[in-house]
């Protein structure tokens, strides 16, 4: 598709509604507690503050300003504005849209039928055993392909009439969701023991490398940076915005939600008295440890738990709907498909490579650790490296049109240069450690 043909975003809300509704996802809270839960709370949280405003801000502004300035989808941005010898880490944007998008949809499938279930029977009482009975297998996997085809469907529609009209119908209601949760939690009884351990720091975790890692794969995962997902949607933006304006706007949103997610979560585990299932099961946490809340609460359990799931629907929907806009604007600009057959062909495919994560936890925790940890981080550094180096001063132009001021554009270009690729080095070289050591328990 030709510039002068490009689908733009509609509204003046429609850019900032869709990104957000990208970032705030399972990531802010199934992801996001498990990962504060298995690296000691309040430690944890620091770390993913300090590295949401020093590295994810940075390339969060990087990606919107390879999007705008190119008006391409990832591979064609990399190549505009770089040569073709970019294309093969475009081709890795691609590759983790894919590979994310698989799992995610499964624990989006997870979500969907807690949330019907909540509606017609409510959350059953050994809510373990209930997990482990429909989180792998065929009901899993029949979940995620009617995820699946919801996602695909959105996609289908466009841009303004597709995603946009879902995002600005969806998110203020996920916002009002998780405030009204937020506010609720206050009032149970025992519920400060949960906000002292979410909010209580002991500084020596800190120091620890695998902590630093997680938070810095945790912060790329919730801004849904590294992957090209917040660069799609700036493609289709006027020059009009003020991008570091936006980052902020997106960045704040999407910290604040995981914040508030966590208000919810951890006084409610806490006060009902089912925090050792925290730290026994991890990625199914918030699936087990929530549902036994909710369920022990009685007829409010079911509503509130009813609400909760809902929120995570929307969350999940929106966010999953950017990983596949990555992958169908490719297959639009690069391929020259038609957007409906792009959306249902690849949404297609990405369901077929999601079996395998519907049929076993350890593929998909496999598959998280890999696409969520190691691929977006190495994303993110590419992204830095580019927009740092190889577009330097160019990009500090971009980032003024439509009234990005200078000062902040240099300190940004600085950061891009010179704090954000050592701190992902590091933090790629712990993850490579992490998934090889893996890859090597699940093969053994
Ligand atoms: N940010 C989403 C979440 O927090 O759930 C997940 C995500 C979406 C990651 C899009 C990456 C991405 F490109």
């Amino acid at each position: 598709m030709s510039n002068g043909t490009r689908e733009h975003w509609s509204g003046g809300l429609g850019f900032t509604l869709a990104a957000v509704g990208s970032a705030v996802g399972l990531g802010n809270m199934w992801r996001f507690s498990y990962m504060a839960a298995e690296n000691g709370g309040g430690a944890f949280v620091f770390l993913y503050i300090v590295l949401t405003a020093l590295v994810g801000l940075p390339v969060m502004l990087a990606e919107l300003t390879l999007g705008r300035g190119s008006q391409k989808s990832p591979i064609q941005a990399l190549v505009h504005y770089g040569g073709d010898a970019w294309r093969p880490l475009g081709a890795l944007f691609v590759a983790a849209g894919f590979v994310i998008l698989a799992y995610y949809s499964v624990i989006s499938g997870w979500t969907v039928r807690y949330a019907v279930e909540a509606a017609l029977t409510g959350f059953p009482q050994d809510a373990g055993a209930h997990f482990g009975a429909i989180a792998s297998g065929y009901p899993a996997v029949a979940w995620h392909l009617v995820f699946m085809g919801l996602v695909s469907f959105v996609v289908s529609g466009g841009i303004a009439s597709g995603i946009e009209r879902v995002s600005v119908a969806l998110m203020p209601l996920l916002g009002v969701l998780v405030l009204g949760l937020a506010a609720y939690v206050t009032t149970l009884d025992g519920a400060g023991e949960g906000y002292r351990y979410y909010l209580t720091t002991d500084f020596r975790e800190v120091l620890d490398f695998g902590v630093l890692k997680d938070a810095a794969g945790q912060a790329f995962f919730s801004l849904s940076l590294g992957m090209g997902a917040i660069l799609t949607y700036a493609s289709y933006l006027g020059r009009d915005r003020n991008l570091p304006k936006e980052a902020l706007l997106v960045a704040a949103s999407d910290f604040g939600v995981a914040f508030i997610a966590g208000m919810v979560v951890f006084p409610l585990v806490f006060a009902l008295g089912v925090q050792g299932d925290v730290s026994a099961s991890t990625l199914g946490a918030l699936f087990v440890t929530l549902p036994k809340a909710f369920a022990q609460m009685g007829g409010i359990g079911r509503v509130i738990g009813g609400l909760f799931m809902l929120a995570l629907v929307v969350g999940a929907l929106t966010s999953a709907i950017s990983l596949l806009e990555v992958v169908v604007s490719s297959a639009i600009d690069g391929l020259g498909w038609a957007r409906r057959s792009a959306a249902w062909v690849c949404g297609g495919a990405i369901a077929l490579l999601g079996v395998p994560a519907g049929m076993s936890l350890d593929a998909l925790g496999l598959m998280d650790q890999i696409g969520g940890n190691l691929l977006l981080v190495l994303g993110g550094l590419v992204l830095s490296l580019f927009v740092g180096w190889r577009l330097g001063e160019r990009a500090l132009e971009e980032g003024e049109v439509g009234g990005g001021n200078r000062a902040v554009l240099r300190l940004w270009l600085f950061m891009l240069r010179f704090v954000v690729p050592p701190v992902l080095l590091i933090v790629l070289w712990y993850s490579l450690k992490e998934s090889a050591a893996l890859v090597i328990k699940l093969f053994s």
